[in-house]
């Protein structure tokens, strides 16, 4: 297994370019199950999870092609890559590719929509607390699926095809609001998601499932509306930008001091946490082809938060904030509301010398003037990254163990960083 290692002590000064977002990736990809014709997607990041769901893709017989670099892309720009669901081959998704990626569980959607049948195994993916399925499922049968659930598998069928409904999340849920979206795109009449997820990949599936022929309406609001057709077809969509990669590493730079611009991002697509940022003393300006953070050499000032879905605070960030209030001028207190047990970076960012004690669903940080590097271990995907974050700063080496959980979600994170002046190895092999 690869191991990161980091000797902190460098300001980052340079450019980032931001990636298509992963989170945006996945359900585009899966998507492509919905119809027989191509479906083009660009700014594809190359990431492990995106590779293991064209794994998962092809089992259902889902043929890809990944175009190859053309004139002027760097090695960094995304990937452009062709989904070809003309045969589906097979409707079940296997224990072994599921339980690797939570996401993938969402096949289960469009393979009934479209074949009216599905077994999936009940999920995996980061170790963040119990993560139910049951909205998710609730959703589907809400749109006339018959479920079973029997030895580990969700055995689901609608041989009618599914019917359009009413579906009433009590919950916030994204992958509830991604599954809704394509099931009822191909479901008999229309279908209304009440409390819907108003993430922006939400709106970026809902835009290219609207490119392939679905009649979607309200996608970035809490109430989507949704008439049936009776097939989709092919398109062309590019990802946006990774707003999760984003405030990384604008969190990074506030933590190291610097310049940096990020190429591509979005700020409207994170503006929670850049107002969150710029509060502990970062300077954060945008245009129309990215966001620069600055911050010189003053203190970082201590910032509650908490947690909510979009446009609020990201879970996604909320290790990666916490990294930056180690190092703050006072106490902070970050509350996590979307998931129970996130806080598995607490007890390796107290491997740095951080001061932080959980009170419920709330840690309580103290900041220190200084961290010193250590070994640590990444837990899951976003906490891994808070890591890298500590150790850009603290004092010596550190060694981040277990790193395939960052390869999962950040591209190319040390040629990132290195380009910005951070001395960031990538160690192959070993523990
Ligand atoms: C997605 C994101 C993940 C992010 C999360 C919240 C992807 C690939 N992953 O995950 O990075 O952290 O949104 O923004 O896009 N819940 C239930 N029952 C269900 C489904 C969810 O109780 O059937 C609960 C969850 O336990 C959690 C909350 O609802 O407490 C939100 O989860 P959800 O939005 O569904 O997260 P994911 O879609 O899995």
């Amino acid at each position: 297994m690869d191991r990161i290692r980091i000797v902190g002590g460098s300001r980052l000064e340079g450019v980032i370019p931001i990636s298509g977002a992963k989170n945006a990736a996945l359900p585009l990809m899966i998507a492509s199950l919905l119809t027989r014709e191509t479906l083009t997607l660009e700014n594809l990041p190359r990431l492990a999870d995106v590779r293991l769901l064209l794994r998962i893709l092809g089992n259902h017989g889902v043929d890809h092609a990944i175009a190859g670099k053309r004139p002027g892309e760097s090695a960094i720009s995304g990937q452009t890559l062709h989904l070809d669901a003309k045969n589906i081959v097979d409707t079940t998704a296997p224990y072994e590719l599921v339980s690797r990626m939570r996401a993938s569980f969402w096949v289960l959607a469009p393979l009934l929509a479209r074949m009216g049948e599905a077994k999936v195994s009940l999920p995996g993916g980061c170790a963040i607390g119990t993560r139910p399925v049951d909205l998710l499922l609730m959703a589907l049968e809400k749109l006339g699926v018959g479920l079973d659930i029997e030895a580990g598998y969700v055995i689901a069928r609608a041989p009618k095809g599914l019917t359009g409904g009413q579906i009433v999340f009590p919950k916030v849920t994204v992958g509830g609001t991604h599954m809704a979206l394509m099931a009822a795109s191909l479901a008999r009449g229309d279908t209304v998601i009440h409390n819907a997820a108003r993430e922006p990949e939400i709106v970026d599936l809902a835009d290219c499932l609207i490119k392939m022929g679905a009649k979607i309406r309200g996608a970035g609001t809490s109430t989507i509306e949704i008439s049936g057709v009776t097939s989709l077809g092919g398109a062309r969509h590019a990802v946006l930008p990774d707003r999760i990669e984003t405030g990384t590493y604008a969190m990074a730079v506030a933590m190291t001091g610097g310049d940096v611009f990020l190429q591509g991002a979005r700020p409207e697509l994170l503006q929670a946490a850049l107002d969150t940022l710029t509060r502990t003393g970062a300077e954060i300006t945008s245009d129309s082809l990215g966001v620069r953070v600055r911050r010189g050499g003053g203190r970082i000032h201590s910032v509650d938060v908490m947690t909510d879905p979009f446009p609020g605070f990201p879970t996604d960030l909320q290790a990666q904030f916490m990294a930056l209030m180690t190092r703050a001028d006072g106490v902070s207190r970050i509350t996590e509301t979307i998931f129970e047990n996130r806080f598995m970076h607490v007890q390796e960012l107290a491997r740095f010398g951080a001061k932080i004690h959980l009170e419920h669903d709330t840690a309580v940080v103290t900041g220190v003037p200084t961290l010193k590097g250590a070994p640590v271990m990444a837990t899951d995907l976003r906490a891994s990254v808070s890591l890298v974050i500590a150790a850009l700063v603290a004092e010596g080496e550190t060694t981040v163990h277990r790193v395939y959980h960052l390869d999962r979600g950040f591209e190319q994170l040390e040629q990132k960083l290195g380009a910005c002046g951070a001395l960031v190895e990538r160690i192959s092999g070993g523990d």
